[in-house]
């Protein structure tokens, strides 16, 4: 593989997705990405979409709730080159009223919203530091208010916000850029057109555009250090805040 600078994008399913939308833009940089989820056939088609349009990506079977999954993920990764950019996309919605939860939901939809950014960002510190590089995790608009309905996701996506603040202030001096994306609204992907289609389809132009998404990261990436965003939140101009 060559010395070309690195991106790890973890959270990437669909092709028409958030990861594999951040991942080709990534590529579209300049930068080799390993995509990381869990699905291999998946990723092998966000793969395949990359190297079609001209990039450089390989892909990685990892369990972001997993240590040892993400510490290996990171040591893969080194090997093609020093990592520039790691961005934590894993943690999908949970629904579900508090009352009526069990304890094991409550705490699984932690581990994935919030316990796996921790074992990402800190893996990505150590391999990142002291040269530097972009952190990126993404948020919802669950990371900003409680719902009813949505406590669990609310808990884990506040709790994984605060603690990439706590991150950037720890690491930011030291080189690295620690951002955060709100997502604030639902994205015009598969995740919602295949799992909820009337709703997408009643939404409509009001669904996030995924490029615009992705070219956000790019613009994190891109920042220089004396003028660091922590974070931006993104919404479809239709869109009632
Ligand atoms: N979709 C929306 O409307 C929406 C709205 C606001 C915010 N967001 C945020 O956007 C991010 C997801 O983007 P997306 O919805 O477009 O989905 P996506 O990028 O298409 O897919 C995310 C992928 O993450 C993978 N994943 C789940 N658990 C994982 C784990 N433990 N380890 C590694 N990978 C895992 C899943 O694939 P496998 O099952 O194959 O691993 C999933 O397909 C999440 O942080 C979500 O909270 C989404």
């Amino acid at each position: 593989m060559t010395s070309k600078n690195t991106a790890i994008v973890i959270g990437v399913g669909a092709v028409k997705g958030l990861g594999a939308s951040v991942a080709r833009r990534a590529a579209k940089g300049g930068l080799h990405v390993v995509v990381a989820g869990r699905t291999e056939s998946r990723l092998k088609d966000v793969v395949a979409s990359i190297i079609d349009a001209g990039g450089s990506a390989e892909s990685a079977v990892a369990d972001a709730t997993d240590e040892s999954s993400v510490a290996a993920l990171f040591r893969q990764a080194a090997q093609t080159g020093p990592i520039a950019l790691a961005v934590y996309n894993a943690g999908n919605n949970t629904p579900g009223k508090l009352l009526e939860m069990d304890a094991s939901y409550f705490e699984a939809a932690w581990r994935i919203g919030c316990f796996g950014g921790f074992l990402f960002g800190r893996e990505a510190a150590r391999h990142m530091l002291p040269a530097g590089g972009t952190l990126i995790f993404t948020g919802a608009s669950a990371s900003l208010r409680g719902r009813a309905g949505f406590g669990a996701f609310n808990a884990a996506k506040g709790a994984l916000r605060l603690m990439a603040q706590a991150l950037a202030k720890e690491c930011g001096p030291e080189g690295l850029h620690v951002g955060h994306v709100v997502v604030d609204g639902g994205i015009d992907g598969e995740i919602l057109r295949n799992r909820f289609p009337d709703f997408a389809a009643a939404a409509g132009e009001r669904l996030i555009d995924l490029e615009g998404l992705a070219e956000a990261y790019w613009f994190l990436h891109q920042q220089a250090p004396r003028a660091w965003t922590f974070e931006l939140d993104l919404r479809s101009k239709l869109e009632s805040w």
